[in-house]
């Protein structure tokens, strides 16, 4: 498997590669990024560790590699400055972002390539990748609050003084300050975390409150996020690589589910073979579900502003795809999203099959 990262000669992209060379999972391992020398020096960086790690081709690469990718990640960006919110990068990043399409479309990017949206706002760019792209929802997935949900867990567990793998917490909704906890289903070693010893309100609010200012803490001190977001990006690819069907708060192209559509956000999504098989939908709180909507409504807003600034630019605009089944490995196809965007119980379309 080839998995090439834009952006490859940055923090984020190269811890990415850091990730997948200590996961092993891809067998190429190519970097790609406009500061050539900086990605060269990650790749043979990377490549000196290889004789203690797995054997992987990696290598410095161009858009050229594109059209031999598995899945391309994509992690070029500008930074988010010093107490600037992840949206008021968009304008900045949104041109970088349809200028980089444009050039994997033109290097030869495949049907079949998965395409792992991370630079910020990662969901709007994801958004605009599939209606402007004309790119397979199914297969352009963005992080959303992958990340979030594993700082959510961390910073949890310290506080709750239980093993950080015991937890299981997820953030739905925007990567940004929309954020959504969703504490209904939190557990410690799959017991209630409300009814932990430990649990109290504060420890809730602070907890939520770190995760919440967790990038804008790290590009103080240390000029932005990496380790936790390369393990992220490796959770992610390695789920689709090796279709190990992982539920994720990814972000993907909504349709219906929640009662949200036309924008993309994280909502538990099933991730394998032709990448997002399934959006999950629980039964939420109250509170959850309008926090869900509150991040559809900031997300639209914004893609709003950015359709009116793009104004004409349709280059390669097409109409978003109905649904389709996902590839299976056992021939069964696995759906939750009906043409209308409603969601189908699974028994009853596996019934309606029969
Ligand atoms: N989704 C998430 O959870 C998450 C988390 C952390 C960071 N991010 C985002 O990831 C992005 C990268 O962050 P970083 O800290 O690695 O920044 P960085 O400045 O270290 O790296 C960005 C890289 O992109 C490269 N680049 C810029 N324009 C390019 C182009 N046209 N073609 C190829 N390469 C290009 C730069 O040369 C640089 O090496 C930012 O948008 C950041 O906000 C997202």
């Amino acid at each position: 498997m080839k998995v090439s990262i834009i952006g490859g000669g940055g923090l984020v992209g190269s811890m990415a590669a850091f990730a997948f060379q200590c996961g092993g999972i891809a067998s190429d391992l190519c970097l790609i990024d406009a500061n050539q020398d900086m990605c060269q020096g990650q790749a043979l960086d990377l490549l000196q560790g290889s004789s203690l790690t797995h054997d992987q081709r990696i290598h410095a690469g161009t858009m050229e590699d594109v059209a031999t990718s598995d899945a391309v990640v994509v992690t070029a960006g500008l930074r988010r400055k010093p107490d600037e919110s992840r949206l008021d990068l968009i304008n900045r990043n949104v041109d970088l972002f349809l200028g980089l399409l444009d050039q994997m479309k033109a290097a030869g990017l495949k049907d079949s390539t998965y395409l792992v949206v991370v630079s910020n706002p990662v969901d709007i760019l994801t958004y605009l990748a599939i209606k402007r792209g004309g790119l397979d929802w199914r297969r352009v997935i963005g992080l959303g609050t992958l990340l979030d949900t594993a700082r959510f867990q961390s910073h949890l567990a310290r506080r709750l003084k239980v093993p950080a793998t015991q937890v299981r917490a997820t953030i739905l909704g925007e990567h940004g300050d929309s954020m959504v906890p969703v504490w209904s289903s939190a557990t410690v070693a799959g017991l209630p975390m409300e009814q932990w010893p430990t649990f109290n309100a504060q420890l809730q609010r602070e907890a939520f409150d770190e995760t919440k200012t967790a990038g804008a803490a790290l590009i103080k001190l240390k000029g932005g996020s990496g380790f936790a977001v390369g393990l992220s990006i490796r959770e992610l690819v390695t789920s689709i690589l090796l279709d190990s069907r992982k539920v994720l708060p990814v972000g993907t192209l909504q349709q219906g589910l929640y009662g949200l559509r036309d924008v993309v956000l994280s909502v538990p999504t099933v991730i394998g073979t032709g990448g997002a098989r399934e959006q999950v939908e629980l039964a939420l709180s109250p509170k959850e579900r309008m926090g869900l909507t509150n991040s559809a409504r900031v997300l639209r807003e914004i893609i709003d502003q950015v359709e009116a600034r793009l104004g004409g630019q349709k280059s390669t605009e097409k109409p978003t795809p109905k649904p389709t089944p996902a590839p299976t490995g056992n021939g069964t196809p696995l759906v939750t999203t009906a043409s209308n965007g409603k969601a189908i119980p699974r028994s009853a379309w596996q019934a309606n099959k029969k």
